[in-house]
């Protein structure tokens, strides 16, 4: 019996589709995959590393764990296409940029987009966001109640519209802002009403004027490059001498912009949630952080320079990544672990499950940023297990630009700053609509001394309860963590 079953069990096995549920009719289990944090590790304990679901209109198949995000990441991209991997109104809002090509055509343009975000182009883009982070840290300090969900979608967003779309800081900004919100807000609508204001359609004439935007940048650096994203790719060219055309230019800059803002947004405002909730993370990363500044100021070289500060990163991307996975459709048919998926199908690799892999990482759900010191390195045992920024030849492209200006907005208030929660929010994360501590973090924010006592440098900043106006005198309270008054 026993001999019998190994030798039929291969060819049934080509047959054989992955276990799993298809939910309901229609809706599948796409509600269950954005509101059930543990979507993944039920399924993942019942089947294992791959199982079949139906989600937003689609069968497909999620993979997880180092192995399947290998698979599909590197040793069998082929099989896969980004480009049928998305909703179809993705494409239509942001236009047929890189994240929707495959094949030659992607490979042409990964390549002319790439020198924007390589060493010497970022260093070029430094003052900028310098002078950017800057203005925002004055901002808050003046402000004094934050929530860092929102400042840092701003401060974000106006750095990746000045660098990648050659906006004016200001009022320019702000129109841009309002536009991309309007855009974004349409791409998880239905996409009805082209002409109509549905959201979707509202979403197509916000498209529409940011390009008219981009198209006047794209004429005048034609005729005076700068240091920004736009002129880097004005100048790039392919092997065989060409450039990107004005429209390809104007899309793929559209697609830049998407692509930099809500994600760096979710992965700063995690990364002070946990610097606030272990202070002990705090403290190792302000002293390196006061170390660095008895050499001098925040430079682009010195941000190359902080080991801690990057394994805090790497765990906050292992914790927090702001990607629960990435979708592919399936071109050709594929056989992984003795289960075979059709052409047709959809692909889920989960960066969430991966992430959460025991036997890579050791009890998971603990922020830990030692786990990527040099002596443990648990993310070197197994290639793809780290995969926050995607990975394989389509690995995030603005990696190195995202890295920069997290560690500089971090470094920054790691060395002058403080923020305390405010009372009354809930600190549990999200995934849905975007990955975030549930009321956004909310904080007292103010500046910090390090050379001088907690207590003195709370006093000198933060009115005293008798000094504040009599109308406001009534309603003081006092931030039940660090003792500030919160007006
Ligand atoms: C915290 C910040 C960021 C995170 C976590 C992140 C994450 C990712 C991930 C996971 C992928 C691969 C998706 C997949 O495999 O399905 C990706 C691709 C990409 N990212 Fe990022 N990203 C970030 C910032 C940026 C920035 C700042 C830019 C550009 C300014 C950018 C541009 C791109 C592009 C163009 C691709 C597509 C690459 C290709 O198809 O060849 N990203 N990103």
């Amino acid at each position: 019996m026993h001999v019998q079953e190994s030798t039929v069990q291969p060819h049934i096995n080509k047959q054989l589709l992955p276990p799993g549920s298809m939910g309901l009719p229609l809706l599948g289990e796409s509600l269950e995959l954005f509101f059930d944090k543990d979507f993944i590790e039920k399924r993942r304990t019942k089947y294992g590393s791959i199982f079949k679901t139906h989600i937003l209109g689609h069968p497909t198949v999620c993979m997880v764990g180092p192995e399947a995000v290998r698979f599909v990441l590197s040793s069998h991209m082929d099989h896969f296409a980004w480009g049928s991997g998305w909703p179809a109104s993705f494409e239509k809002i942001l236009g047929h940029s890189l994240i929707f090509q495959d094949g030659e055509e992607h490979r042409r343009n990964r390549q002319l987009l790439m020198p924007a975000f390589q060493s010497k182009a970022l260093a070029g883009y430094f003052d900028t966001m310098q002078a950017t982070v800057s203005k925002y840290l004055a901002m808050w300090e003046q402000q004094r109640e934050l929530t860092w969900y929102t400042a840092f979608k701003q401060a974000t967003f106006d750095i990746g519209s000045q660098i990648l779309l050659g906006a004016n800081p200001g009022e320019e900004v702000a129109y841009l802002s309002h536009l991309s919100e309007v855009m974004t807000q349409g791409m998880y609508a239905p996409p009805w009403g082209k002409h109509l204001p549905t959201p979707f359609g509202r979403a197509i004439k916000a498209r529409r004027k940011i390009l008219a935007h981009v198209r006047k940048v794209v004429q005048k650096r034609q005729q005076q490059p700068t240091n920004d994203a736009l002129s880097m790719l004005i100048g790039a060219k392919d092997e065989e001498g060409n450039s990107l055309t004005f429209e390809e230019l104007t899309t793929q800059a559209l697609l830049l912009l998407f692509a930099s803002h809500e994600t760096m947004t979710a992965m700063l405002t995690c990364a002070c949630r946990e610097l606030t909730l272990h202070p002990d993370v705090l403290q190792r990363a302000r002293d390196e952080q006061l170390r660095l500044a008895a050499q001098g100021p925040i430079t682009f070289e010195q941000l190359k320079a902080m080991p801690y500060l990057d394994q805090i990163m790497r765990e906050v991307e292992r914790l927090r990544a702001p990607g629960i996975g990435g979708f592919r459709g399936v071109v050709k048919p594929f056989e992984f672990n003795g289960y075979t998926v059709p052409a047709g199908w959809r692909v889920l690799y989960s960066t969430y499950g991966t992430h959460r892999t025991e036997s890579v990482y050791p009890d998971p759900e603990r922020f830990d940023p030692d786990r990527f010191s040099p002596e443990r390195a648990e993310h070197k045992q197994q290639a793809f297990s780290l995969v926050g920024f995607g990975g394989g030849p389509r690995i995030c492209m603005g990696f190195g630009f995202a890295q920069m200006e997290m560690k500089l907005l971090l470094a920054h208030l790691l060395r002058s700053y403080q923020w305390d929660l405010l009372p009354h929010q809930n600190l549990d994360v999200v995934l849905f609509p975007a990955l975030k501590p549930k009321d956004g973090l909310k904080v007292y924010f103010r500046r910090w001394y390090p050379e001088r006592k907690h207590d003195q440098a709370l006093a000198e900043t933060t009115p005293a309860a008798d000094a504040l106006p009599t109308t406001e005198h009534a309603q003081v309270q006092r931030c039940p963590y660090s003792g500030a008054v919160i007006s």
